[in-house]
């Protein structure tokens, strides 16, 4: 089995939607084995998107994630990072299959309710930075 890194983003958490998503994760047959509320400062924020630095929508992305609390979680199963992926649907909403989250629920490209990782290598950093082995609990 896989793991991958997940964050409920704030304009998703400010909405009361952490229950309806972490139901879509659960549905995919993703298990969520460590979850955490928290808020960020923007500094923390950047650091987790150091790699997006250079690009222009870098200070609205972690102004953004630091905006409110989020909700960060560990999804295991089967393919977990692809299939949290299919689950999240496209980055900008509007190209967002129907029935997964970003269709759902996001309301722009920036504000878009969730945080996959996007590779193995990427899941195990992203989940260390956020939780210590103890806190996984498969
Ligand atoms: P993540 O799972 O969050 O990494 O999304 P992604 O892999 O689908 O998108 P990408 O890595 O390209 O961008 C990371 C995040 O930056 C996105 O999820 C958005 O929240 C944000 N972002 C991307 N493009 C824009 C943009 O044009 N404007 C703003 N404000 N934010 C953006
Ligand atoms: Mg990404």
């Amino acid at each position: 089995v896989e793991r991958t890194l997940s964050i409920i983003k704030p304009d998703a958490t400010k909405r009361n939607l952490t229950g309806k998503i972490n139901t879509k994760f659960e549905e995919a047959g993703l298990r969520i084995v460590a979850q955490k509320r928290i808020h960020l400062t923007q500094d923390q924020a950047g650091e987790f998107y150091a790699v997006h630095k250079e690009r222009p929508f870098f200070g609205e992305l972690t102004e953004f994630m630091a905006s409110g609390p989020v909700v960060v979680q560990v999804l295991e199963g089967e393919n977990a990072i692809a299939k949290n992926r299919e689950v999240m649907g496209a980055t900008n909403p509007a190209d967002a299959a129907a029935g997964t989250i970003r269709a759902e629920f996001a309301e722009s490209v920036g504000e878009n309710s969730v945080h996959g990782s996007d590779a193995p290598d990427t899941a195990k950093e992203e989940i260390s930075f956020f939780f210590s082995g103890l806190e996984l609990v498969g």
